[in-house]
């Protein structure tokens, strides 16, 4: 009979389950309880270091949509880029535990940021040239293809390119609505006209929140309003 109650697997930790997710480090990256000027540290570090590790999947996923772009297979970049614009929205939900976090004792946690801010975020850094990789292969295979953002918009939504423009649609609209939230996180705990640990004025990241990585993905919605309907397409309405 096999005995399942031992570990098997090498590494550190009493379970195969420690070994396997690391659980022994992972948990040794907060601020021990001796350390902190204020308990709240292990919220406030919690939520942006599960911040850094989900933009990890995020931009390990979006990365390989950029190449299976590149590699002509709109599908399966589609269905990649779908998961990791989920995960932007799980990052921005995941804010509202800072809402918890009372406006005073904040101030007693930023004496021991020193200059550190999440402009220096490795994740958001990421995110950023992953977009933008995103908007320049994405604008090449329409390109390769000889097709027109104006008329895959006019052509059926169930087509894998138009599915793809979707996802980086949703992507890019997800990362404006983590802003949002995070302005208001940031305006909620250090109130307007102040500056942040990075000397940056808070009412800065309000100007943030207009920002596209794919403009072009919104500018063919004010080319269709412009150009008003077409006729109804039975057969496309079929596929739909
Ligand atoms: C109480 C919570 C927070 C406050 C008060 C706050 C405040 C600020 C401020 C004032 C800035 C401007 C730069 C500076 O001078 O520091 C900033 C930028 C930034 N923060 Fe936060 N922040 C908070 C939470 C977070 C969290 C949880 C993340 C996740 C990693 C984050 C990521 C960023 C990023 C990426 C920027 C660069 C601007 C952008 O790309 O939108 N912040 N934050």
């Amino acid at each position: 009979m096999r005995d399942y109650s031992q570990p098997i697997l090498a590494g550190r930790g009493a379970t195969d389950y420690g070994r396997y997710m690391r659980v022994d480090d992972l948990l040794a990256l907060q601020r021990h309880p001796s350390e902190m000027v204020h308990r709240d540290e292990l919220l406030f570090q919690v939520v942006h270091q599960v911040t850094e590790l989900w933009l990890k999947l995020a931009c390990y996923d979006a990365a390989e949509a950029v190449d299976q772009m590149r590699a002509g297979d709109p599908a399966l970049a589609e269905m990649l880029l779908a998961r990791a614009a989920r995960v932007i929205s799980l990052i921005t939900d995941e804010l509202d535990m800072l809402r918890r976090l009372a406006p005073a004792d904040f101030q007693l946690i930023r004496t021991v940021l020193g200059n550190g801010s999440g402009f220096e975020s490795p994740g958001w850094r990421r995110v950023q040239r992953t977009s933008r990789d995103l908007g320049n292969v994405f604008a090449d295979l329409l390109a390769r293809r000889d097709v027109k953002l104006v008329d895959l918009y006019r052509g059926s939504p169930t087509q894998p390119l138009y599915r793809l423009a979707e996802a980086l649609l949703d992507w890019d609209e997800r990362i404006s609505s983590w802003r949002v939230q995070h302005y208001q996180i940031a305006t909620r705990t250090i109130g307007h006209n102040v500056v942040g640990t990075k000397g940056t004025p808070v009412d800065a990241l309000a100007k943030l929140i207009s920002h596209h990585f794919f403009p072009a993905l919104w500018q063919v919605r004010t080319e269709l309003t412009e150009t008003g309907p077409m006729a109804w397409d039975d057969s496309a309405s079929c596929q739909r």
